[in-house]
């Protein structure tokens, strides 16, 4: 069992170490070695991440990975493998093909699985490991290994949704980054941060699955006692495409330094369901969003945020103040 275990760690460091021997020094990384290039994924970078290629090939892995001793079964629970059950025999080959490869990484730095990236466009546009006896994709935070370090000394962590932005804040000095692998933020990846730094900045992006994503996940942190943030990003950007246009510190100064509250997230959310400039539906939006503050568990935080909503809508908050008695009461 446990000889099991290290057989299958083994299997994916070696497997790591392959995919990157193709993508630096092989004919077969030439494609991908231009398309990082072009990403502007620079050399260090691709040290540090171990980035890889594996080659267009279903048998490259499991080649080699028999010759040196492994059996197909563990190299398939690795997920490195995959299966077709024909008629007659089950049939073997490798699962990454012709991907850029993300080593992923636990906490303490071992390598868990992979995600790899198709070159250009097609489908499905990353393919990660399956779930395995290391990989849980709703447990683990990329990056978390190598950040773990300046997260706790910033008492700070930004959290991206993919990979690609995690690597370019990183290459732009930005250390305290991590990623979810896509999905949205679990119990268990709230409990990990949490660990680390009393405040999460949650930076995804500015389609509407990374801002619904964002929403489920500020609510998440939320109830672990964190203190949560949301950076917004312009339209149609990821922070990748941000950092590359505008540089990491401008990423840090107008982004991450404006990034906002759960309730004032909320409250600009809320906001797209309104044409504000019409007299009727300013007015809806303000009752709702009077319904949002007079949730807020702190008497100073509702007096916070009236002020705010007055002052934006130039009402007075005497008026704010008695809309929301009036709907408390009509509540009851
Ligand atoms: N993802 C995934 N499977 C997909 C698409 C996305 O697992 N088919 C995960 C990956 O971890 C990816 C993240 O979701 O990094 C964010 O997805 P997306 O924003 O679409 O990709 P980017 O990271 O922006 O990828 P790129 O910049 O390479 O296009
Ligand atoms: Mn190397
Ligand atoms: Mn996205
Ligand atoms: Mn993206
Ligand atoms: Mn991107």
């Amino acid at each position: 069992e446990e000889e099991e275990r290290q057989q299958m760690r083994e299997a994916l460091n070696l497997a790591s170490q392959l995919y990157h021997h193709v993508l630096i020094h092989t004919e077969y990384g030439t494609a991908a070695r231009e398309y990082l290039k072009q990403r502007e994924v620079s050399s260090d970078t691709i040290e540090e991440f171990q980035l890889g290629f594996a080659p267009p090939s279903y048998q490259f892995l499991l080649q080699i990975l028999k010759r040196r001793g492994f059996q197909e079964e563990l190299l398939e629970k690795a997920g490195l493998i995959a299966t077709r059950d024909s008629p007659s025999q089950k049939k073997y080959f490798d699962r990454f093909r012709g991907r850029i490869m993300f080593p992923i990484h636990d906490s303490q730095g071992r390598i868990i699985g992979f995600g790899g990236r198709i070159i250009g466009e097609g489908q499905p546009k990353y393919l990660n490991s399956p779930e395995t006896p290391f990989f849980h994709k709703g447990n683990h935070l990329f990056n978390l290994h190598r950040a773990r370090n300046q997260i706790r000394k910033e008492q700070q962590a930004i959290v991206f949704e993919g990979y690609m932005d995690a690597i370019t804040a990183w290459q732009s000095g930005i250390r305290n980054v991590i990623a979810t692998l896509g999905t949205s933020f679990t119990d268990d990846q709230a409990r990990v941060v949490k660990r680390n730094a009393s405040t999460v900045v949650i930076c995804y992006d500015a389609d509407s699955a990374g801002q619904s994503a964002a929403l489920r996940g500020l609510e998440i942190l939320s109830n672990h006692d964190c203190t949560v943030k949301v950076a917004q990003m312009p339209i149609g950007m990821d922070p990748d495409d941000y950092i590359r246009r505008h540089g990491g510190t401008a990423f840090k100064e107008e982004i991450v330094a404006a990034s906002l509250s759960l309730t004032a997230f909320k409250l600009e959310s809320l906001k797209k369901d309104y044409n504000l400039r019409d007299e009727d539906e300013r007015m809806k939006y303000l009752a709702k969003a009077i319904d949002v503050i007079s949730g807020l568990p702190l008497a100073i935080e509702q007096d916070h945020y009236m002020r705010r909503l007055a002052e934006e809508f130039q009402l007075s908050l005497e008026a704010i103040k008695e809309e929301q008695r009036k709907r408390r009461s009509r509540k009851r």
